[in-house]
């Protein structure tokens, strides 16, 4: 995904749908972008001081925005800096994760090759634990930090610490931690190999509908079987409402047909919860973030 690169400073009234993949939601009140651990806490502090509700945004590809829009600051992480140490790599959550992909198969370095075709950057893929079937960010992780934006301090979670698991994580049950870098743990591999892996990561990824805007996965899978697989037997695929549609191609994806609205994603994330729930009697669990609209504050 293309994500516009913007002057330091605050902007007013900026579109969030040039800034999600889902190419959804209105206008935020503030955008900053922010490119170091001390400019983060800089304008976390001014924020808060501001009493304004915070928003934090790596790649825009997990997210769904409402039509209103966010009423206060969005903070897209641009922390950039990446250091290859040997076999460790130390980078900024802002870093797009298809960077460190090419970069890690470059200096012949295996670990990441999951992440082939997996878009966002760094800090999202901590954050949710991005992975495929087989295999998860933490399991190549050595440590995190973050910014607590309550306190105002830095803190360092070692991978044992994280509570890692299939898409999650500590950092979705405490959401004033703001991940700012982390480190990841690779190995010298041979480059046939780690392509291998790359090119087979990639063709799983065709059966996805690549050809429109979405979130990726809208849920998880639960235990009884893969949510695509629920949801296309509830007879749902293809269903549409406006200009969104559950995807003719994969099921778990939700599918921008152009200039689709968050409220009608929303509305089939809760015609397929509901579908599901009813033939199943499985609650479907939602892997994207869905922004619950606020009141404005006057
Ligand atoms: N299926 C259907 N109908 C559909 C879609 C899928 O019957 O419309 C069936 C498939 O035939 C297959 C099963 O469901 O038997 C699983 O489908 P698929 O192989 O496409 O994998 P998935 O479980 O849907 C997971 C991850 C993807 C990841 C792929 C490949 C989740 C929720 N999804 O998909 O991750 O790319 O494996 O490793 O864990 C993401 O998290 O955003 C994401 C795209």
């Amino acid at each position: 995904m293309y994500v516009q690169i913007m002057t330091k400073g605050w902007k007013k009234n900026v579109s969030l749908k040039k800034f999600t993949s889902f190419q959804i939601g209105g206008k935020a009140r503030f955008f900053s972008q922010v490119f170091s651990e001390e400019e983060l806490k800089e304008v976390v502090a001014e924020a808060r001081e501001k009493n304004l509700p915070i928003f934090i945004l790596g790649g825009g590809t997990n997210i769904l925005f409402p039509d209103q829009g966010f009423p206060g600051l969005v903070i897209q992480m641009a922390l950039g800096d990446v250091q290859w140490l040997s076999s460790r790599v130390v980078a900024g959550a802002g870093v797009p994760l298809p960077f460190l992909v090419e970069e890690a198969r470059k200096r012949g370095l295996s670990g990441l090759e999951w992440g082939a075709g997996i878009p966002g950057t760094l800090g999202g893929a901590v954050r949710g634990n991005a992975g495929t079937k087989q295999e998860f960010l933490s399991q190549h992780l050595e440590k995190v930090k973050a910014l607590d934006q309550e306190k105002l301090i830095f803190r360092e979670y070692l991978t044992q610490d994280g509570k890692f698991s299939y898409r999650q994580s500590i950092f979705k049950q405490l959401p004033q931690m703001i991940i700012t870098s982390a480190v990841l743990k690779l190995e010298p591999a041979n480059l046939e190999k780690i392509e291998k892996k790359m090119t087979l990561n990639f063709q799983a990824r065709r059966k996805q509908p690549l050809d429109f805007p979405s979130a990726g996965s809208v849920f998880k899978n639960p235990s009884l079987a893969p949510a695509g697989q629920l949801i296309d037997q509830t007879g749902l695929k293809g269903k549409r409402t406006g200009k969104a549609q559950v995807s003719l191609r994969h099921a778990n994806f939700i599918v921008n047909l152009g200039g689709a609205r968050s409220a009608q994603v929303l509305t089939l994330i809760h015609e397929v919860e509901a579908s599901v729930k009813d033939k199943f009697g499985v609650s479907l669990e939602r892997e994207i973030v869905v922004v619950e609209e606020k009141e404005k504050k006057p």
